[in-house]
């Protein structure tokens, strides 16, 4: 089988570097990669280090090779075209579709995916014209991954940085994977344009300063489908509670840790979002009062009695009153028993659009890779997904949301 063809365009930031691990990444894992760097990207690395690592010729310029008629090829050829870093000023000339040099020719050419991971200066980043540059983009189906947090160039710090060239390579495989496996040209980014939000991990509700109940889930579930959108070019916040998973590129994380918290941030995540996924352990009950200071042992030998109270059922609210019409929300259940019949039941309770049913059993469900799983749908429809990894679960739970979403506007 040939090896699939990635285009990795460099554009003109101190984060050039970063790009040599993911052309090493690219490169060993089998991918046949051509390097297209702008001028300034030169500044930073020089051709020899793209041309070595990479094992291909290494132009930034239309008129070298022109027999070859490069500015048509490289991007026709493409099935995968990834900037990083993309620096303002690239994102701006992708937007507006310039084309003075190979790289942005190489992109108007390209009618595969295309990848972006912007790496400025906060200011840079969060200026309305690089906001706006970049919803055209994702508009147009390119996938924009939100950059890092953390140190920038200088002594000074924000959102800007690259993320992590592990994580690019990533969202690369994912997309190429998906792209393989869809066959046909029909197979884009089929959730470009869209938000969707993704709760994860398990609840903790606190009892004293120390003490909490919770919950066993690891969140790599949630995860999976949070990175699974957002390959799949959709907008993606990721509300997120006590899994201690590092953010994934290109998703919007919240951070929460009790179930009001997490209700919260998903009411307000979901005002414009075209679907939402729960897939967090949401706990049930909380402490009725929480204790200020650490509840201490009594000499008496007694224990403690915990009084509990409800928390909100927050699917079945989404599932009530939708923020917008037409908006589909998705469950999932753990069951131990009678798993489909209490699926189907706890689906027609909580009102949703779709219902992932999972036995909790040994290896699968809480903390591993795998899972096994039925998605039950209002409609009557029954998928089975068999035993494999929680990516390939993801990705059925995004091809049965794609034909309930309402019309794109
Ligand atoms: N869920 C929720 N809010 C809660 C509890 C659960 O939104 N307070 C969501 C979970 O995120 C999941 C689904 O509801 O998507 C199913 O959770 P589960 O605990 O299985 O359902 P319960 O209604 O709590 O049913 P059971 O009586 O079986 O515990």
């Amino acid at each position: 089988m040939a090896k699939p063809k990635v285009v990795l365009g460099v554009s003109g930031g101190i984060a050039a570097y970063k790009a040599c691990e993911l052309l090493r990444r690219l490169t060993e894992s089998g991918h046949d990669v051509r390097v297209v760097p702008t001028d300034s990207a030169l500044h930073f690395v020089g051709e020899a280090t793209w041309s070595a690592l990479s094992g291909n010729p290494v132009s930034t310029e239309v008129w070298e090779s022109v027999h070859e008629v490069p500015h048509v090829r490289i991007g026709q050829a493409a099935d995968l075209v990834v900037v990083a870093p993309a620096t303002a000023d690239m994102l701006a000339k992708a937007a507006h579709g310039l084309a003075d040099d190979l790289l942005t020719n190489t992109l108007l050419t390209a009618r595969c995916p295309v990848v972006f991971a912007p790496a400025m200066h906060t200011e840079m980043w969060e200026h309305p014209a690089t906001q706006e540059n970049v919803a055209t983009l994702r508009r147009r189906g390119a996938v924009v991954i939100e950059p890092a947090v953390g140190r920038l160039t200088g002594v000074d710090t924000g959102k800007g940085r690259l993320p992590d060239p592990a994580e690019i390579f990533d969202v690369c495989r994912n997309i190429l994977n998906r792209h393989s496996l869809a066959r046909g040209a029909a197979a884009g980014p089929d959730l470009a344009g869209r938000h969707v939000v993704v709760s994860a991990g398990g609840t903790r509700e606190p009892l004293d300063p120390v003490r909490y109940l919770g919950n066993r889930s690891s969140g790599k579930q949630g995860y999976a489908l949070a990175k699974a959108a957002a390959a799949r070019g959709a907008r993606v916040t990721l509300v997120e509670a006590n899994t201690g998973i590092a953010d994934p590129a290109g998703v919007d994380v919240v951070h929460v840790g009790t179930a009001l918290q997490l209700r919260e941030a998903v009411l307000k995540a979901v005002a414009d979002a075209d679907a939402v996924v729960m897939a967090a352990a949401v706990a049930d009950f909380r402490p009725a009062v929480y204790a200020a200071g650490k509840i201490k042992k009594k000499d008496d030998g007694g224990a403690p009695t915990v009084e509990l109270v409800r928390n909100p059922d927050i699917l079945a609210e989404l599932a009530a009153e939708r923020a917008l019409p037409g908006q589909v929300v998705v469950g999932f259940a753990a069951e131990t028993d009678d798993v489909l019949v209490n699926g189907r039941e706890k689906l027609r309770r909580k009102g949703c659009d779709l219902l992932v049913v999972n036995e909790v059993g040994e290896r699968k469900t809480f903390g591993s890779e795998e899972n096994e799983a039925v998605v039950l749908a209002s409609d009557g429809a029954e998928t089975p997904v068999p035993y494999g990894p929680k990516e390939a679960l993801a990705e059925t739970v995004w091809d049965l949301v794609l034909p309930r979403l309402r019309s794109a506007t």
